[in-house]
């Protein structure tokens, strides 16, 4: 550990070795093979530096569905996700990201998180964690990566606030819907949208098991700050994703085929870049791990 208490890099009791990857969050876990079954004192190391560092990076992996399930299940519980047209027939835990096709049909939701937001915000108990596995990158191999995925520190945002915001921020509620944006609302059957009510939760929230606060507002899912004129309370959501997103909380990813990373949906936000074109195939199975209502 070091003197700011966050871990550099270091060799747990179980030969883990987790190298920091960037300041205030992400950390890669080497030499770990998920396809086996975790002993009860490698788990613990993982979640552990799981819960300090927001997203975890496992390189060089090679899963099925259900060792992917396995690991994500040591975590909680799994979620079902409402786009029932994009689970996997025989794994209905596992939502396929996806720009590729398959007899005409989208296999997957091809432009999932291009927005900053962390997932299922807009239910009542949003998810504690996700976990996705690379099956395919848009042109492998190459200096350039495509379809990066960056993240930032929810908490690290919430740090950097003065004393009198975190007191005022501490007091005001936010909505959060599933609806807010028109790509999403028009994949959505009437019987879905049924499924995802609108949400109030606190602007700022305390992370389950870590007890530090975060900032959670995000640009995708959050429509209003109750009790505020509409132009007060959009300025606010503005104020509050901008300095979330800014650069100095941030880790981007440069995935490669076989990559695991699993990310807070606390105490991080994560924005997948759309930078790539319908030829340059992406293909990710994604686990959602379901969480506490929000405090
Ligand atoms: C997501 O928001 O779950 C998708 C992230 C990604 O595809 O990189």
């Amino acid at each position: 550990m070091s003197e700011t208490g966050i871990p550099t890099e270091k060799e747990s009791e179980f030969t883990m070795l987790f190298k920091q990857l960037a300041v205030p969050l992400a950390s890669e876990v080497v030499d770990v093979d998920l396809s086996r079954s975790l002993d009860d004192d490698s788990f613990k190391a993982i979640d552990e530096a799981f819960n300090d560092r927001g997203v975890l990076v496992f390189r060089g992996q090679q899963i099925t569905p259900e060792q992917h399930i396995r690991f994500s299940r040591r975590f909680g519980e799994l979620e079902i996700h409402v786009l029932k047209q994009y689970l996997l027939a025989d794994a209905p835990e596992i939502l396929v990201i996806s720009n590729m096709m398959k007899d005409g049909k989208p296999v997957g939701i091809a432009d999932a998180g291009q927005q900053w937001h962390t997932d299922l915000s807009y239910v009542e108990k949003p998810s504690r964690c996700s976990i996705l596995y690379a099956k395919e990158i848009p042109a492998p191999g190459r200096d350039q990566t495509y379809g990066d995925t960056c993240f930032v520190s929810t908490e690290a945002a919430y740090d950097s606030l003065d004393p009198d915001m975190k007191a005022y921020l501490g007091t005001l509620q936010a909505k959060h819907s599933y609806l807010k944006r028109p790509h999403i609302r028009k994949k959505l059957s009437e019987e879905q949208k049924q499924a995802v009510p609108d949400v109030i939760h606190p602007v700022i929230r305390t992370h389950p098991v870590t007890g530090r606060k975060c900032v959670y507002v995000n640009e995708s899912f959050t429509t209003e700050i109750i009790g505020l004129k509409p132009d007060e309370s959009d300025a606010l959501i503005r104020q509050l994703c901008a300095l979330c997103e800014s650069e100095r909380f941030m880790y981007r990813h440069k995935w490669r085929v076989g990559d695991i990373l699993m990310w807070d949906n606390c105490s991080t936000q994560h924005l997948a870049v759309a930078d790539y074109g319908p030829d340059q195939h992406r293909l990710m199975n994604r686990t959602t791990v379901a969480g506490p209502a929000v405090f």
